[in-house]
């Protein structure tokens, strides 16, 4: 990829006036989606040498150019559409992602900072699961030129995705595009922001799971293992049954696998049972982890059987006194039992 940008004059090439040397990164980052119907949508079109790139190297891909230029209307052709549109206008963004619903996203447009944050947080919720957000040239974000890339509204983009960085390292929940990333690069001058993927190839996984688990002696903690993999991502849960099933046969009920049946059974939208489960769990006679007795606490006030929930959220509360959050549950708990 990178020798054609190369002949194509791209400054994201490994050989040019000012070469930013991201072309290399790209080839392998975007071999996934080579032969693949998606879109991808760059923001900066100027004189096209990018979108020969894209056109030359994604042979079924969509080719988005965004320019707020109109001149760059004349770079459309076969598979390269063209918008013109201001990148910090919220609702051309919103028009753009649904007409284009993109897969990779790169923004070399203003490199504005406002524009760079605002871009993102407009954009990045609707990239589609395993997408690509990449910001170029952050570069001009340091030293004494950084000014020039201010708007009337002072933004500290490195800052931003410093933090981001820092608070996806941190997986604080707190920040609303944390649970929405997988990872974080840095090429150069670029920021490359992988989203998550929704699913995963369940059926692959559940097939290497059943091989491998024929070959092993049976084991009742395996099963709930897997059967607690396949709730947590939304696999067939008939089969996830089957497997606590076995691990009661085999191993009895316990109270992490009542748990498990009863986030089965909710799963399942059987509700009697899974409280009926809740509670036999919480009847258990030998104690759990401190973490399991929260948790079950917190479904038993969810279904409304709060003297069950709070005296799952005592033992949590003995078994890690030092637990700020375990205890208000708890007082909370026995207060709304005061209350009535
Ligand atoms: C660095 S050039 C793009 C270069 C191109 N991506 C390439 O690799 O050859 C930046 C482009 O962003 C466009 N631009 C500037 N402000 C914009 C904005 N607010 N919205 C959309 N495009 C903008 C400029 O018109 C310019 O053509």
């Amino acid at each position: 990829m990178d020798i054609i940008g190369v002949i194509e004059g791209s400054d994201k090439s490994s050989s040019h006036s000012f070469a930013w040397d991201y072309l290399r990164h790209y080839e392998s980052l975007f071999m996934p989606w080579r032969r693949e119907k998606i879109n991808l949508i760059e923001v900066g079109v100027q004189y096209g040498p990018s979108l020969h790139i894209w056109e030359w190297f994604f042979t079924q891909a969509q080719i988005v150019g965004v320019d707020i230029d109109p001149a760059c209307a004349a770079y459309a052709r076969d598979r390269v559409a063209i918008e013109i549109g201001n990148q910090a206008d919220p609702v051309f963004l919103d028009r753009l992602c649904a007409s284009y619903p993109p897969t990779i996203f790169i923004d070399d447009g203003s490199h504005r900072a406002e524009h760079i944050v605002v871009t993102f947080e407009r954009v990045f919720p609707r990239l589609l699961p395993g997408g690509l957000y990449i910001i170029e040239d952050m570069s001009f974000h340091f030293g004494p030129a950084a000014v020039n890339w201010q708007t009337a509204k002072q933004v500290d983009a490195p800052g931003y995705f410093l933090n981001l960085s820092k608070e996806c390292m941190a997986r604080q929940p707190g920040n609303r595009f944390v649970r929405q990333i997988d990872q974080i690069g840095f090429i150069g001058g670029a920021i490359i922001i992988h989203k998550r993927t929704e699913g995963r190839d369940l059926g692959h996984a559940l097939n290497t799971a059943d091989a491998y688990l024929a070959a092993r002696k049976r084991d009742a903690d395996a099963l709930d293992r897997m059967a607690y993999y396949v709730l947590r991502h939304n696999g067939p849960l008939a089969r996830a049954e089957q497997w606590v099933d076995e691990a009661t046969e085999l191993g009895g009920d316990t109270m992490p696998r009542l748990m498990l049946r009863g986030e089965m059974n909710l799963a399942l939208g059987r509700m009697v049972e899974a409280v009926e489960a809740f509670l036999a769990a919480a009847a258990y006679p030998v104690e759990g982890t401190a973490q399991q007795h929260y948790r079950l606490s917190r479904f038993l006030a969810k279904y409304e059987q709060l003297e069950a929930a709070l005296g799952q959220a005592r033992v949590a509360h003995r078994l890690a006194p030092r637990n700020p959050g375990y205890k208000n549950h708890m007082d909370g708990l026995a207060e709304q039992l005061a209350a009535g």
